[in-house]
């Protein structure tokens, strides 16, 4: 409502008494989602979360979740109600003490509605008491809980969270982790970065983790389930902790002799990428049936069947890779993920030339040679796959392909300068492939332009070698075997 004051001298003080009203009426409900256009309903809009600070319990053997998550977060919007992605039953929800009204709607939305408004740019504790049964919730018709035999897996991409805590889903929404979960005495829980307390009492035992450097959703990972946990200090001097489930069998010294090196390859990655971005490091293996790995920060997740054919420090290599790119730097959309799974893929190629076991030309010439041009493999567009081929194996294999390109038309110095630079340049942030190529030409100074149009998004598949460079083709490089190892994950 608008009102016309004749004096101007006026008009000040009377939009100052007006303030109050006019202002109650722009309090408007956060969006649905944050605006991914590939997964339009994931995240929301109108608050930036700071702090998850979760404390829950959880019981093997009938797949019970309960707990509470108290959330830290600013608004960036006047709200009037917001969402918060979350499948499992609430019982109870307060913003800022204060008990609020809530809702379900959609496939995974938690609409929240604050007895009062929130102003834009004020800090706000959102407290909400949950239980469920995680295994028996869908969204979109399929879940990604795992219950295994002695405990549960929460780690998958690009959603777990919304199983297991209720959060802004999306990786534009960063935020560091208080996770504490009470699990029945001899049974253990592992999350992400360092361990502060474990604690017993009554038959039951609580673990304590905390992350607390900014971290996307999909990369909180939660495993409860009978592990024996290994501790160590890598040589530049970051506490490592490892955990294996029990029932591995012959697996087990397999994932051990790969999993063991990741304090060798983390420092190993760090002088590619610059220092590690965070202050704890591990790896662990449930009791799983899949065949994933997944890059779950500061300690990624790996599928026993990663280790079924012998060790394979190559996929401790691409998980570690990711540190820096994937979760240091984060994607900005979906369609932004070869920012994450190229390089991760080229550090692979990186670690077979370190092993003797194929240069990454070679491997670059074998991908290019393997695919004819006839190939659906070149329909594929790395720079922007569409949901559907979001992790189709031309994102990781094209996706290096043009990494090795780069290099070939910008030179080492620059290359190497560009591989190092880019996680200092957004350290703890989010990034595009069109912010990347942007930094690639300030630091080499060309127009890479037509080289990330040919190698990133024509669908198909680009003259001449990758590999400017003419080497000869390898017969089956030795690294072969364990990359392809970690393609399981296109069999999902
Ligand atoms: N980011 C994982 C990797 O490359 C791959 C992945 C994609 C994944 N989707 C997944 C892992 C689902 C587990 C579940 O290492
Ligand atoms: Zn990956």
């Amino acid at each position: 409502m608008h009102y016309r004051v004749i004096a101007p001298g006026a008009l000040a003080t009377v939009s100052l008494l007006l303030a109050v009203p006019a202002f109650a009426a722009t309090y408007t409900p956060g969006a649905q989602g944050i605006g991914d256009p590939y997964y339009p309903a994931y995240g929301n809009g109108g608050y930036d979360v700071s702090h998850y600070d979760l404390r829950l319990r959880y019981q093997p053997v009938t797949d019970e979740l309960e707990g509470t998550a108290t959330l830290r977060a600013r608004t960036t919007q006047d709200l009037s109600q917001f969402d918060l992605d979350f499948l499992l039953n609430v019982s109870e929800v307060r913003v800022n003490g204060v008990e609020a009204a809530f809702t379900t709607s959609g496939e995974h939305e938690l609409v929240i509605t604050p007895r009062t408004g929130l102003a834009k740019g004020t800090d706000i504790t959102v407290v909400v008491r949950y239980r469920g049964i995680p295994s028996s919730k869908k969204a979109y018709g399929f879940t990604t809980w795992l219950h295994t035999a002695d405990g549960a897996v929460a780690a998958n991409e690009p959603e777990s969270a919304w199983w297991w805590f209720p959060s802004n889903d999306h990786p534009l929404d960063k935020a560091t982790y208080d996770v504490s979960v009470r699990v029945p005495e001899g049974t253990q829980a592992i999350s992400n970065g360092r361990l502060r307390s474990t604690r017993s009492r009554g038959g039951w035992t609580t673990y304590h983790w905390r992350s607390d450097k900014p971290q996307a959703t999909y990369l909180a990972t939660l495993a409860v389930g009978k592990f024996d946990i290994t501790t160590g200090k890598s040589e530049s001097g970051i506490p490592i902790i490892n955990a294996y489930s029990k029932n591995l069998g012959d697996r087990d010294a397999a994932a051990r002799a790969s999993v063991e090196r990741t304090g060798e390859i983390a420092d190993w990655l760090s002088g590619y990428f610059g220092p590690y971005p965070y202050n704890a490091l591990g790896g662990y293996v449930p009791d799983v049936p899949t065949g994933f790995a997944l890059e779950t920060q500061t300690r990624p997740y790996y599928s026993p069947r990663q280790f079924a054919s012998g060790p394979n420090p190559s996929v401790v290599v691409h998980e570690l890779a990711h540190q820096w790119y994937g979760d240091d730097v984060s994607l900005k959309g979906w369609k932004d993920i070869w920012i994450s799974e190229g390089f991760a893929r080229y550090a692979q190629w990186l670690w077979s030339e370190h092993e003797g076991q194929g240069t990454t030309q070679e491997l670059a010439d074998k991908v290019y040679a393997s695919h004819p041009a006839d190939d659906a493999f070149w329909t594929v567009a790395p720079g922007d796959p569409g949901p559907d081929n979001q992790f189709d194996i031309a994102v990781y294999d094209r996706g290096a392909l043009a990494i090795q390109a780069l290099r070939n038309e910008i030179g080492d110095d620059a290359f190497f300068a560009v591989l190092k630079g880019w996680p200092q340049k957004h350290t703890y942030g989010n990034a595009s492939v069109a912010d990347f190529q942007q930094y690639a030409e300030k630091v080499s100074g060309k127009d890479l332009g037509p080289l990330f149009d040919t190698w990133l998004f024509e669908p198909a598949k680009p003259a001449g070698r990758a590999a400017a460079r003419m080497s000869s083709l390898p017969a089956q490089p030795e690294s072969w075997k364990q990359i392809e190892a970690t393609n399981e994950v296109h069999k999902h």
